[in-house]
């Protein structure tokens, strides 16, 4: 398994220090929302710029749209956020809570060794919102997107498939799968999309040993090949759109400082501010279902493509 698998998952030491103080966007809870509305307010997030700052927010869009104009190449790096407006809760926040547990301690191989079953039953919940759950707009721009500009890649943390099933194509998932179960001794590796599993834990069926779900867990490695298809789409690409991702799960943040220094323009997608949005060359704050429609108003549909296998 080494080596198939490369460097640790981890958080970013930044985001260890100051979890709970990190003011954090609260996922929506109900499974098709697309209304991006904040859980518990009854106020539309569009855009998250008070009056005074609305001019700015109208100078960054413009400016994000004449670099989208130029772009020939652009990588995606997409994370949680993106999902929340579908319905999928994020990591951080109240929403990233199930019964008493915090998602950062059930996503890890010590939670599964100690517990399967309470692993499993939260995978199977989360299983059981993702099915219900359908793309929304910006994953639909991204698909668009993909078919108007002559190299695209998108690079996502999320294990829900919704870009898949939104109809992007090269979509490389570094953090896994959560429809892909595996043994945890034998080579079995398999698709099962049935929410909920009839049987928790699920079982190998060559063996009676345990099946563990296809995700990366923090501490783990990432496969190798998907990862360095990452790095290499992140270090070539002239624009990099960062949306829906707090960036502080590590390798994957890196991608960020990986692109900026070898000369991309980098531009945030994100209704808060994170450790990033100092750094990038602009942030755009506000719900991603909104920005991407914007974003891809700006890249001429003459140059649409049929999209290549
Ligand atoms: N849908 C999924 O597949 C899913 C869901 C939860 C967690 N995860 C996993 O958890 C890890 C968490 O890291 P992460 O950075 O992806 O997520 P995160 O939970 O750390 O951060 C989510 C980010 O999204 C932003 N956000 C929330 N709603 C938004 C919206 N409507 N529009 C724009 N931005 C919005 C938040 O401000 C926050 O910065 C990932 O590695 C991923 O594998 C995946
Ligand atoms: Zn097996």
């Amino acid at each position: 398994m080494a080596t198939h698998y490369l460097k640790e998952r981890t958080l970013h030491p930044v985001y260890e220090l100051a979890a709970d103080l990190m003011i954090d966007f609260r996922s929506l809870s109900r499974p098709g929302d697309v209304s991006h509305r904040l859980p518990g307010a009854s106020t539309k997030i569009q855009p998250l710029y008070g009056s005074t700052t609305l001019p700015a927010y109208h100078r960054d869009m413009e400016q994000a749209l004449t670099w989208l104009r130029e772009a020939q190449s652009i990588c995606v790096l997409t994370g949680a956020g993106v999902s929340a407006e579908s319905g999928i809760p994020t990591f951080r926040g109240e929403g990233g809570l199930w019964r008493r547990f915090r998602a950062e301690d059930l996503a890890t191989p010590e939670a599964f060794a100690t517990d399967p079953k309470i692993s499993w039953e939260w995978y199977d919940w989360r299983r059981q919102v993702i099915a219900k759950a359908q793309p929304n707009p910006g994953h639909l721009a991204l698909v668009e997107l993909e078919r108007r500009v002559p190299t695209f890649t998108l690079v996502t943390q999320n294990v829900d498939g919704l870009h898949h099933r939104a109809g992007s194509r090269n979509v490389i998932p570094v953090h896994g799968d959560i429809w892909t179960v595996r043994c945890l001794e034998c080579a079995y590796s398999h698709k099962d999309e049935r929410a909920p599993l009839p049987e928790i834990p699920p079982r190998c069926p060559a063996a009676a040993v345990l099946l563990r779900p296809g995700v990366v867990w923090f501490g783990e490695s990432l496969p190798v090949e998907p990862w360095r298809a990452a790095e290499a789409a992140a270090g070539k690409c002239d624009l990099l759109l960062v949306a829906g991702t707090s960036a502080v799960v590590m390798p994957v943040g890196g991608l960020v400082g990986k692109a900026r220094h070898a000369g991309a323009r980098v531009i945030e997608i994100n209704a808060d501010q994170t450790r990033i949005s100092n750094t990038v060359d602009l942030s755009l704050r506000g719900p991603f279902g909104d920005i991407l429609p914007q974003l891809l108003s700006a890249v001429p549909i003459q140059h649409a493509q049929e999209i290549k296998d």
